[in-house]
C-alpha cells in the first residue's frame, strides 16, 4: 500500500464529515499552545541541555529572513516588505550576534547535518550579503561534507548570479515557490512569475548540480479553475523539478488582512478544491511521482521517496527531509527551534528582535517544554504524517486505548487500517491524514479551537 498510486475518491457524505478546521502538524503540541511564560531563560537552559547531548551529535540550523520585495496577498508567511537593500545589513548583524548567544550555550555541539534558509525570500539579499551572512554563520558551526543545505528562492527575483553563489558557498538543494502560471491568478494574488523566468532558473540550478529541486504549488486560490490548473500542471510538468510540493490554500483572512484584498468569492468551493489536489495527484502519478507525506511529491530516485519506502522519512519545520537532527536551532525573527524537548519561537517585529538581542539575551516570545506524554504523541503524529504507518507497541494499545475506540469510526470510513498494534492509513486516508492525527492530539479535546485552517 505504503507505493500505492491510486487517487483517492471520496464521496460527497465523507467530504462532508472530515472538512473541519485542523493543524497541519509541523509541531506538537501545536503552536496555539505554545506559552508566553515560556521565555529567554527557558530557551537558554534548553539550548544548553541540547549542548550537553555531546560534540558529535549534529544539529539543524534555520535561518529565517523574512524580507520580500512585494507582498503577495494568499501569503501566510512571516515576512517583511522592504525595497531597501540595507534592511538585510542590519539583519544580518542581529543574526550573528544572535548566533554567538546560541554558541556560548550550545558548548562544543557544532557539527551541522543540515541547514535550511527560509523565508521571506533568502535571494533578497544581495550577493554580498548572502556571502556575509554565510562566512558568519560557518565561523561557529561547520556543516557535514553530506550536509543537506537548503535555500528558498522566489524565480522572479533571483538572478542566475545569486544562484551561482550559492551554489559556490556549499548550497545543494533548492526550493523555489511558483504557485500558479495562470495570468488571471497571479494578478489577483498579486504574484507575477513567468513560465520563462521560471525555467531558465530551473535548468540553471540543475547545471549547477542541486539536487531535489523543489517547486512549490497552492490550490484552493481564487480563480483557479480545474482547466486552468490543468494547464499550470502541464507547464510544472514539462519543467520535470525533483520535488513538488502542493500546499491547501490557507484563508485566514481574520488573521491575514492582506488575504481581504483577493475576491473571496473567486476561491473555489471546497469539492472544487479537493479536485484541483486530485487532479495534481492524478498528474504527477501518471508522469510517474510518488506522493510524499500529505502534500509533498518526487521522482522515485529522490532521497525522499526512498526514505519514505523504508518508511524513515523525517520531518521538522522546513518540511520533509531525511536528515533530521535531533535538534533545530532556529535564528532570526519568528525563527522556531526545537531543542533540548522544547519549542521556543522568536519574537516577529524587527524593532523588538533588535532590542531583544542588544539586551544581551534571546529574542524568545513563547515556546514549550514537551511532557513525556506530548513526545510520545508526537512521535506518533510524525510517523503518521510522513509514513502514514505507525507500530504503537503493545504499550501503546494499551495507554491509546480511547483514542484506538475514537479512532474506530475512522476505519469504519476507510481511512484507517489497524492491525494488532500497527495502524496503516489508506490512500483514501491520506487526504484526511490530519483528521487521524488529530485523534491522537491530547490538546483539542480540551476546548473547541476554531484557529486552524480547514483539513481539506
Ligand atoms: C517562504 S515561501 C517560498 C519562497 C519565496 N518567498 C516564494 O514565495 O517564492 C513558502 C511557500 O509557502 C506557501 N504559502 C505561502 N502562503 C500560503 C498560504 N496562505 N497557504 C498555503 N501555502 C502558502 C507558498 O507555496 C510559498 O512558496
Ligand atoms: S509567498 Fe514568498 S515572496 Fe510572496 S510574500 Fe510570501 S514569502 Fe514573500
Amino acid at each position: 500500500m505504503r507505493a500505492s498510486l491510486e487517487i483517492p475518491t471520496p464521496s460527497e457524505e465523507l467530504m462532508r464529515r472530515y472538512d473541519v478546521a485542523g493543524p497541519r502538524y509541523t509541531s506538537y503540541p501545536t503552536a496555539p499552545e505554545w506559552q508566553h511564560a515560556f521565555g529567554t531563560t527557558d530557551y537558554a537552559e534548553r539550548l544548553e541541555a541540547a549542548g550537553a547531548v555531546g560534540a558529535d551529535e549534529p544539529l539543524s540550523l534555520y535561518v529565517h529572513l523574512p524580507f520580500c520585495r512585494s507582498l503577495c496577498w494568499y501569503c501566510g508567511c512571516n515576512v517583511v516588505i522592504s525595497k531597501e537593500q540595507e534592511a538585510a545589513d542590519v539583519y544580518i548583524d542581529y543574526l550573528l550576534k544572535e548566533l554567538e548567544q546560541v554558541e556560548a550555550r550550545l558548548g562544543s555541539r557544532r557539527k551541522l547535518a543540515q541547514v535550511h534558509w527560509g523565508g521571506g525570500t533568502p535571494t533578497f539579499l544581495s550577493e554580498a550579503q548572502l556571502e556575509r551572512l554565510w562566512r558568519g554563520l560557518t565561523r561557529h558551526f561547520s556543516p557535514l561534507p553530506d550536509a543537506e543545505v537548503a535555500v528558498e528562492v522566489h524565480p522572479a527575483i533571483t538572478t542566475p548570479e545569486q544562484l551561482t553563489l550559492l551554489r559556490q558557498l556549499g548550497f545543494n538543494r533548492v526550493s523555489m515557490g511558483l504557485q500558479d502560471f495562470d495570468p488571471r491568478v497571479q494578478e489577483v494574488t498579486h504574484r507575477i512569475q513567468s513560465f520563462e523566468q521560471t525555467k531558465a532558473l530551473l535548468e540553471h540550478a540543475r547545471e549547477l548540480g542541486f539536487s531535489g529541486v523543489n517547486f512549490d504549488l497552492i490550490y484552493g486560490l481564487p480563480h483557479q479553475t480545474p482547466e486552468s490548473w490543468a494547464r499550470t500542471l502541464e507547464q510544472v510538468l514539462s519543467l520535470r523539478p525533483d520535488r513538488l510540493a502542493v500546499y491547501s490554500f490557507a484563508f485566514i483572512p481574520e488573521v491575514l488582512k492582506h488575504q481581504r484584498r483577493m475576491p473571496a468569492e473567486a476561491l473555489p468551493d471546497a469539492r472544487t478544491k479537493l479536485g484541483l489536489f486530485r487532479s495534481a495527484w492524478a498528474a504527477f502519478a501518471e508522469a510517474g511521482y510518488r506522493p510524499i507525506g500529505m502534500d509533498h511529491f518526487a521522482v522515485p530516485e529522490d532521497e525522499l521517496a526512498r526514505a519514505q519506502e523504508r518508511r524513515v522519512l523525517g520531518r521538522n519545520f522546513q518540511g520533509y527531509t531525511v536528515k533530521a537532527a535531533s535538534d533545530v536551532v532556529a535564528l532570526g525573527s519568528t525563527g522556531i527551534s526545537d531543542v533540548g524537548g522544547a519549542y521556543a519561537q522568536n519574537v516577529r517585529s524587527l524593532p523588538r528582535y533588535y532590542e531583544r538581542i542588544d539586551a544581551g539575551g534571546f529574542a524568545t516570545e513563547r515556546g514549550i517544554r514537551l511532557t513525556e506524554d506530548d513526545r510520545r504523541r508526537r512521535a506518533l503524529i510524525t510517523q503518521l504524517m510522513c509514513n502514514f504507518w505507525v507500530d504503537l507497541g503493545e504499550e501503546g494499545v494499551r495507554d491509546f486505548a480511547p483514542e484506538l475506540e475514537r479512532l474506530r469510526p475512522l476505519e469504519e470510513d476507510g481511512l484507517v487500517l489497524r492491525e494488532g498494534s500497527q495502524l496503516e492509513v489508506t490512500p483514501l486516508g491520506r487526504l484526511f491524514v490530519r483528521n487521524v492525527a488529530m485523534v491522537f492530539d491530547a490538546y483539542l479535546r480540551r476546548a473547541e479551537r476554531p484557529r486552524f485552517s480547514r483539513t481539506v
